[in-house]
């Protein structure tokens, strides 16, 4: 039965996961040279298989980093032995944190010195490889998936692994050897009699009495020895230092190991904020004593530098591409976006322009990185590379058009704050909840607030460069059309315009006259630049196609399955672009992806572009399948959906994405960078962990789309009627709609106790 179950699950592995994995080309070696010590690309290291997504040293994590990552990628184990003195692949010297076993032996627990220290729980040296048959594999760290926790993944020994997986490389890692010798058991014998067995590449080691014992007898093999740096403070226990200071001498170390491993903070520091500080001479200094340097500590869902912006693939280049050197190896819980590093980012001249498709569309500029919609956030915005810059209108009390995300200044301001809180009032047709309007203040008001960043996933306790979170200045549209205009490689701007009707009927406000009058003093359209409208309200796009040629985007506001016909047809009558949002491709429940809709194929069919938001690099907003990587996510909605734009808070991760030389491939495209299948993990989740079912989201019909017309400005003074409170309920078609915020939500729910930081 446990067999049955977990052939078929490296079957559905094989065949879901990855689309045509083939991890089998290399562009890496064949073009270029490596700052690394051999001079050849940097090895991926995957720490327990592909730890972050299945239980670590689990056989699926095992399979799954070896179909994702590159084709010499080398599997990690951490050894522990049993009572039998049998090695097991196993993350910690205590087995409870990551299988059941806490309920197989109720109350077995016992409490033991581990280096000195008094540690309770189930330790595998009271246990045989016999008793471990009963114990199954569970994922540890509560911030990742548990929903594969009922496939009775068996814990798995160093045989088993070289055997079954026959990886390109095996790393064995002894994070104890006095522990078991405590126990009298040997790591120096296992080891070596496991050396007669399998093939084993590397041995690693943070005891340098482990690895003086086995280096005479491994002397000649193929078998690397690679001393481990714990943290600086903490004492190694053979020489009785610190690590700290076993550091200032390689030469020691060289005379017995022929590597090292250090934690990536050792090569990159960062200071107490998270931010990095100048890299240390440590590769240079190894590399010189001609000792390998591999860097650890790597995963996709842990809080990394801000300086990387929570793209992992940044972080990932400035350990092996930034000029002055390259470590030889990389540590990961997510192998494959070292892969993808190494592969197809690594190199990449700046001026490169990549492929041209998709557009990348900012959203509220470069959003993930500076205050939305500020000078910072549309010159980082314009210095990554972004094709489309966006500004979201809202119109100040003087009538004055300027940007900003959302028309209640509570969001991007810091106007809660000010003396203009106050303010407050609660306008149904615009928010369910008070809020303090743009057309409230203003222009010379809201100049004297400062902007606030955009901070969606601080119930992950996950923030937004904290340093610039009150920097920049404001933008109105027209400086924000003269900025455009002039950086070079700015190809158009996305003007988006909502709540015009309600403007016009209550505040005597005509923000589309505002714009069509700013857009004509700035004389734009005689640049060469494209201009687009966007709306959720088709009434908006019919009044601007009027009037002008501009692209016309109709944004949909609720997540949607499909799309009729003649709804399509309707749409074409104002639009030439739709942009929907991610879950109305790729629907998901609780962060699995479900499966893919008609949506693009359709709306491509009938000739309109289809772009798509919102793309955060936070990895709590994407599904578990993209492996909490924005590239992977970002892949597989433009290979594997085949969209035309990118709306994102980091356009900077967009435009890499563009430039990796592994598009150019064709059939030769290597596994990490094929589109992920959907719906491929939800088949590993067995019934009983699987989500509920959810009702399917709906069709866009015609009254989705069918607006009347905007209203005429009113002439009433806006200081009369702004008191919203007592306004007529919205009709049937405007109830608050199902939008993309449903999708984090899920997350939310799922997440947010769980996160350890
Ligand atoms: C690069 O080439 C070297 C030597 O030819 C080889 O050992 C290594 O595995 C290659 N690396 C990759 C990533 O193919
Ligand atoms: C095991 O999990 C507990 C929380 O239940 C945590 O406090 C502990 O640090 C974990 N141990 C290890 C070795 O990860
Ligand atoms: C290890 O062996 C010694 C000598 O045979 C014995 O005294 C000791 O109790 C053993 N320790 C353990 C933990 O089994
Ligand atoms: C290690 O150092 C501590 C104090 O620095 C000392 O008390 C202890 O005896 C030393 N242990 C060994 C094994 O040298
Ligand atoms: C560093 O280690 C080497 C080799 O063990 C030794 O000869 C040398 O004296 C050490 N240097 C220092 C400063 O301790
Ligand atoms: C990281 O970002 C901070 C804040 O912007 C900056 O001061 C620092 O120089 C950056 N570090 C590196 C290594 O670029
Ligand atoms: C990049 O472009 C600049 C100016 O266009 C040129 O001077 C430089 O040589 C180019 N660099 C590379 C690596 O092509
Ligand atoms: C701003 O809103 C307040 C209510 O909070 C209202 O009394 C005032 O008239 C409004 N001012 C303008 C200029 O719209
Ligand atoms: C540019 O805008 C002006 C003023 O709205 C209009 O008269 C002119 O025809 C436009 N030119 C082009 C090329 O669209
Ligand atoms: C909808 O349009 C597509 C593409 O134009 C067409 O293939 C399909 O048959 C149409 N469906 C219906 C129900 O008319
Ligand atoms: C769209 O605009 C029309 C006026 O043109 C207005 O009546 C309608 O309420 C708006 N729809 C939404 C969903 O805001």
């Amino acid at each position: 039965m446990q067999i049955f179950r977990a052939i078929f699950l490296l079957f559905v592995l094989h065949s879901a996961a990855l689309v045509a994995a083939q991890g089998s080309s290399s562009l890496a070696n064949k073009t270029i040279s490596w700052k690394t010590l051999s001079g050849n690309a940097p090895l991926v290291i995957a720490r327990g298989g592909f730890s972050g997504i299945f239980p670590d040293s689990s056989s699926a994590a095992y399979s799954l980093a070896l179909m994702s990552s590159l084709s010499n990628a080398i599997l990690w184990c951490d050894v522990q032995l049993t009572k039998d003195g049998a090695g097991i692949c196993f993350p910690q010297v205590k087995l409870e944190n990551a299988t059941d076993i806490s309920s197989v032996f109720k109350n077995k627990d016992k409490t033991y010195l581990v280096n000195g220290v008094s540690m309770q729980g189930w330790f595998s040296v009271d246990y045989t490889l016999n008793d471990l048959s009963n114990v199954f594999l569970t994922q540890g760290i509560f911030s990742r998936t548990n929903k594969f926790d009922g496939n009775l993944f068996n814990v798995l020994t160093v045989d088993d692994v070289a055997l079954q997986f026959k990886p390109p490389g095996l790393w064995l890692n002894v994070q104890h050897d006095a522990f078991f010798t405590q126990h009298n058991l040997s790591m120096r014998s296992f080891v070596l009699s496991a050396f007669r067995r399998v093939i084993i590449d590397y041995v690693s080691s943070p005891e340098v009495g482990f690895l003086k014992s086995i280096t005479a007898r491994l002397k000649g093999s193929r078998t690397k020895l690679v001393f481990r740096f714990l943290g600086q403070d903490e004492t190694e226990p053979s020489t009785n230092q610190t690590y700290g200071s076993l550091l200032k001498n390689l030469t020691f170390v060289k005379t017995f190991a022929s590597g090292i491993l250090v934690p990536k903070s050792y090569i990159w520091p960062v200071d107490a904020r998270l931010y990095l500080q100048p890299q240390t001479s440590l590769v240079l200094d190894a590399h010189k004593e001609g000792l390998e340097i591999f860097a650890s500590d790597f995963a996709n869902d842990m809080p990394f530098s801000y300086n990387y912006s929570y793209d992992p693939v940044s972080e990932y280049l400035s350990f092996i591409d930034n000029g002055n050197f390259a470590v030889d190896g990389l540590l990961s819980d997510f192998p494959i976006t070292p892969s993808e590093a190494i592969d197809c980012f690594s190199h990449i001249s700046k001026n490169d322009s990549g492929q041209a498709n998709p557009l990348v569309i900012s959203h509220n500029g470069a959003s993930g990185v500076y205050p939305g919609c500020t000078d910072l956030a549309y010159n980082q915005a314009i210095s990554d590379g972004a094709d489309v810059l966006d500004c979201p209108v809202q119109m100040t009390q003087d009538g004055i058009p300027f940007c900003l995300g959302s028309i209640n200044l509570i969001d991007g301001t810091t106007v809660a704050q000010s003396s203009f809180s106050l303010r407050s009032i609660v306008i149904p047709e615009i928010q369910g909840v008070p809020g303090i309007f743009s057309f409230n203040l203003t222009w010379k008001e809201i100049q004297s607030l400062s902007p606030a960043i955009s901070n969606p996933f601080t119930d992950y306790t996950l923030y937004r460069n904290p340093a610039s979170k009150n920097s920049g200045t404001f933008v109105t549209l027209a400086d924000f059309l003269a900025l455009s205009k002039t950086a070079g490689t700015v190809s158009g701007v996305l003007i988006s315009i909502e709540n015009a009707a309600y403007l016009a009927e209550k505040q005597g406000l005509s923000i589309t006259d505002a714009v069509l009058d700013t857009l004509s003093k700035a004389d734009y359209n005689l640049s060469a630049k494209k201009i687009m409208i966007q709306s959720t309200n088709s009434s908006v796009l019919m009044k601007f196609k009027e009037k002008t040629n501009y692209e016309l985007v109709y944004m949909v506001d609720e997540t949607i399955r499909d799309a009729e016909n003649s709804t399509i047809e309707d749409i074409k009558q104002f639009a030439s672009s739709v942009s929907i949002n991610k879950a109305s491709i790729f629907p998901e429940n609780l962060a699995f992806l479900t499966g893919i809709t008609s949506v693009v194929p359709k709306l491509h069919s009938f000739k309109l572009n289809v772009y798509v938001q919102l793309f955060s690099n936070e990895f709590v907003s994407q599904a578990w399948d993209f492996f909490s990587d924005p590239t992977v996510e970002i892949n597989t909605f433009v290979m594997g959906a085949e969209i035309d734009g990118i709306i994102t808070d980091f356009p900077g991760t967009a435009t890499a994405y563009r430039k990796n030389r592994c598009l150019k491939l064709g059939d030769n495209i290597p596994s990490y960078m094929n589109p992920v299948q959907p719906g491929g993990l939800m088949q590993v989740i067995t019934p009983q962990y699987l989500p509920p079912a959810e009702a399917p989201y709906p069709v866009l019909t015609e009254d989705d789309v069918a607006e009347a017309p905007l209203p005429p400005i009113s002439k009433t003074s806006p200081n009369s009627n702004t008191g919203g409170s007592a306004a007529a309920p919205t009709s049937p078609s405007q109830q608050p709609r199902i939008t993309a915020c449903v999708f984090l939500s899920t997350l939310t729910t799922l997440l947010a106790f769980l996160l350890l930081f």
